[in-house]
């Protein structure tokens, strides 16, 4: 899919710049060398399960092995890139080497027609290729399925699966594949192959700007790259840090700063004005939380207080990618924030309450929740922190104390949760 530009074809950088021979993935050392030894020794494994995170080349990298086995010079670890096999692999025509998305072929009878198509040699190639594709969609059945021609192929055919989730992939198929790891790729790295691309293309940008998407592109290169490519239709001349920051979406330092601030402060009301605010200005949260993590990262804050609010932004994070509206989280975070910085013995339970899953919280809004927690007996329940003391309602009823904190009320409210009791056991 290219956009037109003038009269050629406009290809988006990720497209134009996908590596051709195992020396142009760049940051994956480990993975890259045992593929090297093994193409030029002829050892490779039958079944091959590239696993990591998405956009840092596992797509790339079992295309460039088809290549590398099939190419008409080969079997070699610098495949031509020109020969007619090579050439049809990189435009996915290829008739030997079959691409399948796991997602959308995920059944067991997906599975016997590959199982049936494994019968018959190669048409034109030295190996028959199957890359499948985010592999870990396969149900239960396919997988078993397959376990037995996964095991023992015939000698002309090579299995590539690729995949964000080898946890989700069973043991049975795990023991019968060579796992390599692909990882995130360092900023550094992700910045080289940026100034790289802004060379060729002839785009002038400010070395900052280049930073700022090597930041926010966490650690995957496609998504680099498609940022450049957004900064390049933002502007003709060159681009500034002050350009890049819109595209990306980057808060600025002072803002970041300015929300701790209040956070420190025990203000959440302020620090979610201001989170109201950046959200109008169309932020991108994810890089936000991203931001926090690294200025706390930074902080000179007391080890457990920097731990625990680590904690929150990481949790906020993982929240803000699995798609929960990012207000949402960000308020939720603000009010945690504050809330661990007030631990006491209700803090206790306020940071239990903390500590547990938010998501089933936000499924069920009409759900309320208790929390049990010890005290020793006849100990004053005696907050420290006059914001809690002021909020909480204490009750003695055969011989228990309730208690309810409309400031861990607070929390939840935010989310539509409600807390109605926390129920105190003398022990
Ligand atoms: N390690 C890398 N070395 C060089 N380029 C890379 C690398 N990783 C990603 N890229 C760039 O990003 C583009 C997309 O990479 P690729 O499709 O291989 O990633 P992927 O891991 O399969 O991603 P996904 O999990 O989303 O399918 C490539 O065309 C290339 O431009
Ligand atoms: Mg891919
Ligand atoms: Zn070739």
């Amino acid at each position: 899919m290219g956009i037109a530009k003038g009269d050629e074809v406009y290809k988006v950088l990720a497209r134009k710049y996908r590596p051709t021979k195992l020396d142009e993935v760049v940051g994956q050392d480990v993975a890259v060398r045992i593929l090297k030894n093994a193409i030029s020794s002829n050892r490779l494994h039958h079944a091959i399960l590239l696993a990591g995170p998405m956009g840092v080349g596992k797509t790339s990298t079992a295309r460039i092995i088809a290549k590398s086995l099939n190419c008409s010079e080969g079997p070699t670890i610098e495949p031509c890139n020109k020969c007619e096999s090579c050439v049809s692999i990189s435009e996915g025509k290829n008739v030997d080497v079959y691409e399948i998305d796991g997602a959308s072929n995920r059944k067991v009878e997906d599975a016997r027609s590959i199982i049936e198509s494994v019968k018959y040699p190669p048409l034109k190639s030295r190996y028959k290729i199957y890359i499948i594709d985010e592999v870990h969609m396969f149900t239960q059945e396919a997988f078993n399925a397959l376990l037995k021609t996964i095991e023992e192929p015939p000698d002309y055919v090579k299995f590539i699966f690729a995949t964000t989730a080898m946890d989700k992939l069973p043991d049975t198929i795990l023991s019968r594949c060579q796992i390599l790891n692909l990882k995130k790729i360092p900023k550094d790295i992700i910045k080289l192959k940026l100034k790289d691309i802004v060379s060729k293309e002839q785009i002038s940008i400010e070395d900052d700007a280049l930073d700022i998407v090597a930041f926010a592109s966490f650690g995957s290169l496609r998504v680099a790259e498609g940022y450049l490519d957004r900064c390049i239709s933002y502007s003709n001349d060159t681009l500034t840090t002050e350009d890049v920051s819109i595209v990306v979406g980057i808060t600025d330092v002072q803002t970041v700063e300015k929300y701790f601030g209040f956070l420190f402060n025990k203000d959440a009301e302020s620090a979610l004005d201001l989170i109201k605010e950046l959200y109008n200005k169309d932020v991108n949260f994810e890089v936000l939380a991203k931001q926090c993590i690294e200025y706390l990262l930074n902080a000179e804050l007391q080890d457990e207080y920097k731990a625990g609010l680590l904690n929150i932004y990481y949790k906020a994070l993982l929240d803000i990618k699995q798609g929960i509206d990012s207000l949402s989280v960000f308020s939720i975070a603000s009010y945690k924030s504050v809330a661990i910085s007030n631990l006491d013995k209700i803090g206790d339970v306020v940071e239990k309450l903390l500590n547990a899953s938010l998501s089933p919280i936000i499924e069920s809004k009409e759900e309320s929740i208790e929390i049990k927690y010890k005290q020793q007996a006849n100990d004053n329940i005696n907050p420290v922190n006059e914001e809690i003391a002021k909020n909480d309602q204490v009750s003695k009823e055969n011989n228990e104390t309730q208690i309810t904190s409309k400031y861990v009320e607070k929390i939840l409210n935010e989310f539509g949760g409600k807390i109605v009791s926390v129920e105190k056991i003398n022990n």
